[in-house]
């Protein structure tokens, strides 16, 4: 996995107390939590959403310290992320995430919808005591847009007519909205301007979708051990991602394999054969790089800050992980 603890540098400090934290926050109900918290917690999450939180927290705090607002706020956003996950592991009934066995693995898809919907509502809770109703609103549409997102991909398995503009739109919903939504809250809980509150939003929108089309990316091209989740899992769930989407304009026999449903043996293997000979995966570069650009060209003027630096430097890092 590509470390990016250099580039966390000025907020490192924060990480190490939210991860703590959130073991306490979470796992203080029930024994069965607190070992799913210790679990998720504890294992290697690239913390990439809060980091960007409390980024943006301390470059538009500029001179004072961040509250403790924002660094709830943080573990609000990693908290639900991870709930997102724990569910989408149950859907994709994977068996790896972060390196370790998945909490549907280890402990029955009863207990890890049940440890999502706790994650969820824990979150809720949290969000609810920031005391800010524009923040609320921010954080719990992020909640229902991943549930959104999720069924909109369950609806266009295997559909190969699905096109770049609708992935986007779920990409939108199951990743980019929430570090859309929690960049903008960050700016909120520092009393910035509304255009800045919205250019914030911006950031992490085309940061978000940059991301998601990486991940995409990695799903061909990485090794599960490399991700510490299962590789070339998608196509086989017909899950069609960018790379497939491009390919399908240059090779017209891959929407037979797809409608089909890769029955038939090595149907599976010839798509991936196709896919990879196509431009599909360098015009899905392409797409990220794009909207890695458009995400800092949206970073609103804030004073140059180490954290500023940063924020502008998570572009590269985002894309980076593709080399
Ligand atoms: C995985 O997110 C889900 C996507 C949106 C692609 P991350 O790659 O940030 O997962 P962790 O938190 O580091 O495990
Ligand atoms: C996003 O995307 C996951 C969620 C936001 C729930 P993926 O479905 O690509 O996530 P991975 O690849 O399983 O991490
Ligand atoms: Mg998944
Ligand atoms: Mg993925």
């Amino acid at each position: 996995m590509t470390s990016g603890t250099f580039l966390f540098a000025p907020v490192e400090v924060d990480l190490q107390l939210l991860t703590e934290n959130l073991k306490k926050l979470v796992g203080a109900r029930h024994p069965i939590l607190y070992a799913a918290a210790e679990y998720l917690f504890g294992a290697q999450g690239k913390r990439i959403r809060p980091a960007i939180v409390l980024l943006i927290s301390r470059a538009t705090m500029r001179e004072q310290d961040i509250t403790p607002r924002h660094r709830r706020l943080a573990e609000i956003t990693e908290m639900i992320h991870t709930a997102s996950l724990v569910h989408d592991d149950v859907l994709d009934e994977s068996n790896v995430r972060r390196g370790i066995p998945t909490v549907n693995s280890s402990f029955g898809n009863r207990v890890a919808v049940l440890a999502g919907d706790f994650l969820f509502a824990q979150s809720s809770w949290y969000l609810a005591n920031l005391d800010n109703l524009d923040v609320v609103k921010l954080l719990s549409e992020v909640i229902m847009d991943l549930a959104e997102g999720e069924i909109q991909q369950g609806l266009n398995r295997f559909d190969s007519s699905l096109s770049i503009e609708a992935y986007l739109e779920k990409s939108y919903y199951k990743t980019a909205s929430l570090i859309a939504n929690s960049s903008k809250a960050a700016g909120l809980l520092s009393a910035v301007s509304p255009s800045q509150a919205e250019n914030l939003y911006s950031y992490g929108r085309h940061l978000g979708l940059a991301f998601q089309i990486v991940d995409d990316i990695l799903d061909f091209t990485g090794s599960t051990e490399a991700l510490g989740k299962p590789a070339v899992s998608d196509l086989a769930s017909g899950n069609l991602t960018a790379p497939v989407l491009y390919a399908l304009e240059e090779k017209p026999y891959l929407e037979k394999l797809i409608e089909g449903e890769f029955i038939e043996d090595g149907d599976l293997e010839q798509a991936l054969a196709l896919i990879r000979e196509s431009k599909g995966i360098e015009r899905s570069r392409e797409l990220a790089k794009h909207h890695a650009q458009l995400a800092v060209e949206h970073l609103p003027d804030l004073p140059p800050s180490p954290s500023r630096q940063a924020l502008i430097e998570m572009a590269d890092y985002v894309l980076r992980r593709l080399y």
